[in-house]
């Protein structure tokens, strides 16, 4: 009886346990993604179409240009020169993206979050104050920033989705290399997200999610459009 009950549970439970969980979508590779309704519309896939393997070559794996400076984003102190399929091809698929960012002394990297990737940063040179927030479980009104200070060779990782903060505290430049494991991580400015959207947020909406006056609100507006 009870070897009968162990047959059957193991049966079952292998059953479950082989068959592909369909629980969730895979992640999508877009920040919004509208269907069309076109019953003759071709298949997308979650990336760029495939070349013919046959006409790959070494190049299509091959960027050269992170042993140079970017150009600083003039009043923001930084630059970031990112790698996406577009300029090496064969990361197509591969759930990968990278970076190279350049921030100014006392310069900060907008406040930001990236939906779909995490963030695994290697400091080349300087001097760079970094954390990231999380919500705290036991009061959703607050967060948990977890912080450190980096020197060259120090790695640092930001989870998925979360805000982060990539300050150089230093008076010298400070380079720093970005991993994300993502084709297409995303990149959600929040201040800009919030205050420079079109069509714009209601001023009313604003004032009241800030709790703030409408003066400050258009301050804030002019700021981050
Ligand atoms: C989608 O297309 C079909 C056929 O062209 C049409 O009957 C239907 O109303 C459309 N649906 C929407 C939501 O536009
Ligand atoms: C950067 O690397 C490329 C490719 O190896 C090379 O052609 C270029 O001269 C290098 N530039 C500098 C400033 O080192
Ligand atoms: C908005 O708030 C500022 C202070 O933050 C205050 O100086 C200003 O008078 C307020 N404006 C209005 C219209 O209430």
């Amino acid at each position: 009886m009870s070897m009968w009950w162990f047959i059957t549970t193991f049966a079952i439970t292998s059953f479950i346990c082989n068959s592909p969980a369909y629980a969730y979508d895979n992640n999508p590779l877009q920040d919004i993604c509208v269907a069309v309704n076109d019953s003759q519309a071709s298949v997308f896939v979650n990336g760029k179409i495939c070349k013919d393997p046959k006409l790959a070559t070494a190049n299509d794996f091959y960027f050269s240009g992170h042993n140079v400076s970017g150009d600083v984003v003039p009043g923001l102190g930084f630059v970031s020169t990112l790698v996406d399929v577009n300029k090496m091809p064969g990361l197509n698929t591969l759930g990968m993206f990278f970076g190279r960012t350049e921030l100014e002394p006392q310069r900060l990297a907008p406040l930001h979050m990236h939906p779909r990737a995490t963030e695994l940063i290697t400091v080349l040179k300087g001097t760079l104050y970094i954390g990231f927030l999380v919500p705290d479980a036991a009061n959703f009104f607050k967060s948990r920033l977890f912080s450190k200070i980096l020197n060259t060779g120090d790695v640092f990782v930001i989870p998925k989705g979360l805000i982060h903060i990539q300050y150089n505290m230093g008076n010298k430049k400070a380079t720093y290399l970005s991993f994300f494991n993502s084709q297409n991580p995303g990149f959600v400015i929040i201040a800009n997200s919030i205050f420079a959207s079109n069509p714009p947020i209601s001023d009313d909406v604003l004032a009241k999610g800030f709790q703030l006056n409408k003066t400050e609100i258009a301050v804030l507006r002019k700021k981050f459009s």
